[in-house]
């Protein structure tokens, strides 16, 4: 385990709520699995302006390379590397997360992240197809999930279906979809562990509680399981 600080970096959020956020975010998913980082090759896919990046190498990434569809965060994203003097381990690209993955080769990359991007596409099969044809030995990805509550009756009482949510967002805002007609689907986390199975992988998820929280403020999604986030190895 290796603790993750974003205090005096380029990254330190304004808001009080969003600083903590993101270093809990970063906890869990780098801090608390620094084995799985530790001197690996990175691809962060929807990468912003860096800040995720900056938390992989906290734990201890040797490289990583980034890829952001909106220019301002990546001009943004490289101007904070340079502060923090880790512009010789970071590449920023200008992509289409699906256009980079297509054209990448299988191998490339010992760990990928897809961090706050799953429920911003329509487009998670394919996602979860490339990592498969890129088989990297562990794939990370933290999203807001639509929840299993359905009722499909008694056969599958115990076994959530696949689902998907549809909705809508402003494609203005820079944290959202880049598809003009705003259009995502919200994965069910028993979507998100039946695509990692069926394309050779083990997922565990990471757990939100007291134990690893410790300090819930900004963090309410990931205690009402909306938001979810998963560690998953490439089966042996
Ligand atoms: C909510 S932010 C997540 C940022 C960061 N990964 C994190 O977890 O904090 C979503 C990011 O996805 C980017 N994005 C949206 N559609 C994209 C696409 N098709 N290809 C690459 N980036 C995309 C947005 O510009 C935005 O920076």
């Amino acid at each position: 385990m290796k603790a993750i600080s974003f205090e005096g970096s380029p990254w330190g959020v304004d808001d009080e709520p969003g600083r903590n956020r993101l270093r809990q975010r970063a906890q869990n998913l780098f801090g608390n699995n620094a084995g799985l980082i530790e001197g690996k090759t990175v691809l962060d896919l929807a990468c912003n302006n860096g800040r995720m990046a900056y938390g992989a190498f906290q734990a201890g990434a040797a490289s990583v390379t980034g890829v952001e569809i909106r220019d301002e965060l990546i001009e943004k994203g490289r101007e904070n590397m340079e502060k923090a003097g880790l512009t010789d381990r970071m590449k920023f690209i200008k992509s289409d997360i699906f256009e980079y993955m297509r054209s990448a080769e299988p191998g490339s990359f010992d760990v990928i992240l897809c961090l706050g991007f799953l429920y911003h596409t329509v487009d998670q099969v394919e996602f979860f197809r490339e990592c498969a044809r890129l088989r990297p030995e562990t794939v990370i990805i933290d999203t807001s999930v639509a929840k299993n509550y359905f009722w499909f009756g008694r056969r599958m009482f115990g076994k959530p279906p696949a689902l998907f949510l549809v909705s809508y967002e402003d494609p203005s805002e820079t944290r959202n979809t880049f598809d003009a007609d705003g259009i995502v689907y919200w994965p069910s986390t028993s979507y998100l562990e039946e695509m990692f199975r069926r394309t050779g992988y083990v997922p565990r998820r990471i757990p939100y509680n007291g134990k690893t929280v410790d300090d819930w403020d900004a963090m309410d999604d990931y205690r009402r399981g909306i938001r979810a986030s998963y560690v998953a190895r490439l089966k042996a």
